[in-house]
């Protein structure tokens, strides 16, 4: 049932600081450490990995492009995320120094099942990230990490996003633990800082009212673009398509520092440019790309960490997320981003659980 919800989606969107909280807590012990009882990805069999690849689909796929960045980061292991459907047919050299971390929240997605297996044929160690216990992927699987978000009904994804990003930072920290590549108190800091993050959802989501705002200035749009640099890019990517996916908006998502080598020809009178600008080592070159399309006459909604007031010279709208670690703030930027398709897909009277022409899990290739 929605509880009370008009719809799955805005239930599954409300229920992210819960999903997000219990993919965390059922993965520490009492000392904070990370119990990975379903994985048994020792040190040693770590260091015998020179490769790492994350596959996915989707809106699962944007989650391995924040994946990548955080095992690299964390555990320094080399990491390529491809979509599964690619990945398959590159003939991509896989052997049994590779880790395959397949994410999939069906677990039943036929392009993602097809990589598992024929990487495993070729003697790569599976890891899969998925929602459902039980699935076809989660029994092929060498090791599986669950995410805690509870069913998933709407068509697009949303708490499985948030859970599937939860899950990557607690693999990535894990591996980074065991191969001694990082510190004690870093780990500690980020495992608190993670603690931290169901609050400032909750914080967010108690603000939608503005979100719904922005959305009834922009539902006539018929273009939109979404533009970020690092992990803004991947989230501008989910965001993208999003929008498109349950409101039929055509958007498109740009690497901001990619604008002028194209792109910011299509930029016109009122276009609504979504720019995410939550890096710190970022946020001067992106308040730049935003005066760049602004100056064209692009309608700039911005998304950035509390207290940088200087988007606001560069923006028309200005969507704060609390302020966090940079390197997580792909689970809050998110947020916005959902609730704008959300409120966006309503006022043009779509579908919005079950958009044309789309199922909930693809398990066709
Ligand atoms: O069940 P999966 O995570 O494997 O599904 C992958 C994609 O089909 C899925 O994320 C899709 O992109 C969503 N509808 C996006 O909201």
């Amino acid at each position: 049932s929605k509880g009370g919800y008009d719809h799955f989606m805005i239930k599954e969107i409300n229920e992210q600081p819960n999903g997000v909280k219990e993919t965390l807590v059922r993965r520490l012990d009492e000392n904070r450490n990370i119990k990975l009882d379903n994985i048994n990805l020792t040190k040693e069999d770590l260091d015998k990995i020179n490769k790492v690849y994350i596959v996915a689909c989707g809106t699962a796929y944007h989650a391995g492009l924040v994946g990548r960045y955080a095992i690299e980061k964390f555990a320094k292991i080399p990491v390529e995320t491809d979509v599964a459907s690619e990945f398959r047919y590159r003939d991509p050299f896989v052997d049994e120094n590779t880790l395959l971390i397949v994410v999939s929240q069906s677990g039943e997605t036929a392009d993602t099942l097809a990589a598992l297996r024929e990487a495993k044929s070729k003697g790569a160690r599976i890891l899969a990230i998925t929602n459902v216990v039980g699935s076809s992927i989660s029994r092929e699987a060498d090791d599986v990490f669950y995410t805690w978000a509870g069913p998933e009904i709407a068509v697009a994804s949303t708490k499985a996003y948030t859970t599937q990003l939860v899950s990557l930072y607690m693999i990535a920290l894990d591996m980074a633990m065991k191969k001694g590549t990082i510190t004690q108190e870093f780990y500690n800091q980020v495992i608190n800082d993670l603690e931290n993050i169901p609050s400032k959802i909750e914080e967010i989501l108690n603000n939608s009212d503005e979100i719904e705002k922005i959305a009834e200035e922009i539902k006539e749009a018929k273009n939109a673009f979404y533009i970020g640099r690092g992990l803004d890019y991947y989230v501008a990517m989910e965001g993208a398509l999003k929008i498109k996916e349950i409101s039929y908006m055509h958007a498109e998502a740009f690497a901001a520092g990619e604008l002028k080598h194209g792109t910011i020809a299509l930029i016109e009178e009122n276009i609504p440019v979504v720019a995410i600008a939550s890096q710190g080592s970022l946020f001067e070159k992106m308040v730049s790309n935003m005066e760049e399309v602004k100056a064209r006459g692009a309608y700039v909604i911005a998304v950035a960490q509390e207290g940088n007031k200087e988007v606001e010279k560069a923006a028309d709208r200005v969507i704060y997320i609390p302020k966090v670690n940079d390197i997580l703030a792909s689970i809050l930027t998110v947020i916005p981003l959902q609730l704008l398709s959300y409120y966006v897909s309503v006022k043009r009277g779509c579908d919005v659980d079950k958009p044309r022409n789309l199922a909930k899990s693809v398990t066709v290739e």
